[in-house]
């Protein structure tokens, strides 16, 4: 059995019936609840808010992750805290005091990620990564679910997965975006140890546990490598 941790995002979730695909998810082994938070700004879609995690908080003992894409982050920190939620994933882009936000939600007692889009390279997070408990390479554009997994994004989980090996061997790396059964295990051969999943757990037409047991089928035998090709190994120069 891998060691690899299933994060379902509820974002692809039937919300009639949220509380309960919820728990479906926790029995079928979820490690912790993803939640897409969306401003219309930050990407061109609108999710969910504070108030859902207040719900979600009273069904499930399960570590919430608050998946923030929004323009100002620091603004909603605390309300998203109150009403529940474990951790907090930022953005890199466009966020001027990157520093300053993981600090906040540190100081909150809550756990802190940094998420980068496809177009936005590894080295981003050099000056962070020590500060952070997870980083969040996105496989597709935030803002909506069931979209295609970029595939440019593998050799990128590789360099993130090097950088921290050097700086920060605790943090996790977290891949989030058209993770399915053919994408979970090149992101796990390419160095993730936590998949992000909505529609292949959630939009699919099998029961919740059923979907990812099957995802959790398609890592049988998945180890991680230790030099993908994209990846020439540690940099002795730094
Ligand atoms: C995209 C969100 C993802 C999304 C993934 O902006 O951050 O968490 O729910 O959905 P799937 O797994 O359907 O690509
Ligand atoms: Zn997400």
């Amino acid at each position: 059995m891998s060691i690899v941790k299933l994060a379902p995002s509820i974002l692809a979730a039937d919300f009639a019936r949220l509380g309960q695909q919820v728990v479906d998810a926790a029995k079928g082994g979820a490690d912790r609840i993803h939640v897409d938070v969306m401003d219309g700004h930050f990407v061109p879609n609108l999710s969910m808010g504070a108030v859902v995690v207040e719900s979600l908080r009273q069904i499930t003992h399960l570590p919430l992750e608050i998946h923030l894409m929004i323009s100002d982050p620091d603004f909603f920190l605390e309300e998203f805290a109150a009403a529940g939620s474990d951790s907090f994933l930022v953005h890199w882009e466009g966020n001027n005091n990157l520093h300053r936000t993981v600090q906040r939600i540190r100081a909150l007692g809550r756990r802190a990620g940094v998420a980068i889009n496809p177009a936005t390279s590894a080295t981003v997070l050099e000056e962070i990564v020590q500060d952070v408990d997870q980083v969040l390479v996105m496989t597709v554009n935030p803002g909506f679910g069931h979209q295609q997994f970029v595939r440019t994004t593998l050799p990128k989980i590789g360099r993130v997965r090097e950088l921290i090996e050097r700086r920060q061997p605790a943090c996790e790396v977290e891949v989030d975006g058209g993770i399915d059964t053919t994408t979970a295990p090149l992101v796990v051969r390419a160095g993730a140890t936590v998949l992000v999943a909505g529609s292949a757990i959630f939009g699919d037409r099998r029961a919740v546990g059923t979907a990812m047991n099957a995802l959790r089928m398609a890592l049988n035998n998945t180890e991680r490598d230790t030099e993908p090709a994209e990846w020439s190994g540690p940099q002795r120069s730094q």
